[in-house]
């Protein structure tokens, strides 16, 4: 099982916090954002880990996360010329996956729970994972009925069919980049990744998972300070664990 880690993208959203760096390299509580994915997949048993990236600051991420030695991981980078969607990363990381199955994790999502045993468990096909929120229609849903049968994967539906939002990790076998291939752009002119998982859910090749622990996109000024406040209460209720041992 090899990791991608999709770092790239302009994060408008949150300028001017972006404007001088990127979205995955501002802090989150006291590590830099892009910290948390790379611990899920290190935590998960995954070492070898491309990070994909977009040209403006790419120099800031070698500086920061270098080999991957500190990590006890191999990093590797590719850079993402255009922010074409999400599907991408599986086109430019191709070689990088080569005949392996892999994980791919967003630069901006944040996961309190351990996804180790899906991932030592997985054979192939598709692995995604689904947690309900407030605000469906902000992200993929995914509609499931009471036996985890996937039943449709929309991304950002006006009136979605369900209140569980696709979250951003997906444990996919190697035809993803093929399959990649085959999307076209929509709407909004981004190859999506409902586009690519759906080819999964086509053969019946995929299985869904509900997370029960925390889980954040990052990516608006709200998000980010709930994540900060989360890891930060978290940090200190660990500090008096340690003082209490
Ligand atoms: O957070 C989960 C959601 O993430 C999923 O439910 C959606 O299905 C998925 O499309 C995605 O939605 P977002 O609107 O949050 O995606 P965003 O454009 O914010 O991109 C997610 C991350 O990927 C972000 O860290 C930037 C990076 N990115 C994005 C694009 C479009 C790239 O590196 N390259 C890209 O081309």
């Amino acid at each position: 099982m090899k990791g991608i880690i999709l770092a790239g993208g302009r994060a408008t959203r949150l300028r001017p916090l972006t404007k001088i760096t990127s979205k995955q390299l501002l802090p989150v509580y006291n590590k830099p954002m892009i910290y948390y994915p790379i611990e899920t997949l290190v935590r998960s048993g995954i070492k070898d880990i491309l990070i994909i990236i977009a040209p403006d600051y790419a120099g800031q991420f070698l500086n920061l996360l270098g080999s991957g030695k500190d990590f006890g991981a191999k990093f590797s980078y590719e850079i993402q010329d255009e922010p074409r969607g999400l599907a991408d990363a599986f086109i430019v990381g191709k070689n990088f996956i080569g005949r392996d199955n892999v994980t791919m994790i967003l630069g901006d999502n944040i996961f309190d729970y351990d996804f180790s045993a899906d991932i030592a468990n997985f054979k192939g096909g598709g692995h995604v994972f689904a947690k309900e929120v407030p605000d469906p229609q902000r992200y993929g849903v995914i509609e499931f009925d009471e036996h985890n049968n996937v039943l449709s994967i929309v991304e950002k539906p006006e009136q979605p069919k369900s209140n569980f939002a696709m979250v951003g990790i997906y444990i996919l076998d190697n035809r993803a980049s093929d399959f990649a291939k085959n999307v076209r752009p929509s709407d909004r002119g981004e190859i999506e990744i409902p586009d690519v998982i759906n080819q999964y859910l086509d053969r019946k090749e995929l299985k869904v998972s509900t997370i029960h622990g925390i889980w954040e996109d990052a990516g608006t000024f709200d998000s980010l300070l709930r994540v900060n406040n989360y890891w930060a209460e978290k940090a200190k209720q660990q500090l008096n664990v340690d003082i209490a041992k």
